[in-house]
């Protein structure tokens, strides 16, 4: 298939009305995603860090201020690497415009590879992860979250959802969705094919986590509880293996 996760991105009304689903109110990156993506990572300070499928990069801009050495983003739509090159303005972060499989990924050249939510887009995972295995210092480690399997595995009709009906799950591939007004195809894989790949690339898992809700993080009660019916969001952190593991 001739298809970039970008693309949808390039589509100026998809990317518009992306941008505003992603700053909403009690938006589900920000509830759920983020405050578990920040745990994993932990500090940042004098860290060199790869961010794959970085969007506009305002992350990138936080950790920066939250005192990471240098960071550079990795993302193939237009309109992202423009609001990325905006949000790391005047600081060490960089944006180069690449598909994450394309790339030629330095050796040996960055402490943390970060992915949030950009992963499911790539169909090769074990070329990838190879990749940023080999561009991770030996003590480095790599943190990535992925749209949840049981999420990827269902078709998702537009409108408000009463149901999720997982269904061919352990048929591995691209599954069509109907979002924002726009066609994405995302890659849908098993918990243990991710768990898997991970091992065969060389890297031993250190947390496995699933978006589960934090009532603080939710001023409705409404949001929370609906939070609380499905996982979103499947997470990994991984270091590299050595003799000793
Ligand atoms: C859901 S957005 C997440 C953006 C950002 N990481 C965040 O959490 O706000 C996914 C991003 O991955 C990028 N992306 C998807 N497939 C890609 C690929 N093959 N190579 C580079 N970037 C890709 C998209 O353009 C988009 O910016």
């Amino acid at each position: 298939m001739n298809y970039h996760g970008s693309d949808f991105y390039d589509r100026d009304e998809n990317f518009a009305r992306y941008m505003e689903r992603r700053q909403a109110e009690e938006n589900a990156n920000d509830t759920l995603e983020k405050p578990v993506f920040q745990e994993l990572l932990g500090s940042v300070a004098g860290l060199r860090i790869l961010d794959v499928g970085c969007g506009d990069a305002s992350y990138g801009r936080e950790l920066l201020d939250r005192g990471c050495t240098a960071y550079l983003g990795l993302e193939g739509s237009g309109n992202m690497v423009t609001a990325a090159q905006k949000s790391l303005e005047g600081a060490n972060g960089n944006v180069v415009r690449t598909w994450m499989e394309e790339w030629d990924y330095p050796h040996e050249a960055f402490d943390r590879v970060i992915s949030r939510l950009a992963i499911h887009y790539v169909a090769d995972l074990d070329r990838l992860l190879h990749n940023f295995f080999q561009t991770l210092t030996p003590d480095g480690k790599l943190i990535f979250s992925v749209e949840h399997p049981v999420i990827t595995s269902t078709l998702q009709p537009s409108g408000i959802r009463t149901s999720w009906v997982v269904d061919h799950y352990f048929t591995e591939g691209y599954r069509e969705q109907q979002w924002m007004g726009g066609t994405v195809y995302k890659y849908h894989r098993s918990i243990e094919t991710y768990f898997l790949a991970l091992q065969k690339a060389g890297f031993v898992v250190e947390h496995v986590r699933e978006s589960k809700p934090l009532r603080t993080n939710f001023r409705q009660e409404e949001t929370y509880q609906r939070r609380m019916r499905i996982p979103l969001f499947l997470f990994f952190s991984a270091k590299k293996r050595r003799e000793r593991d």
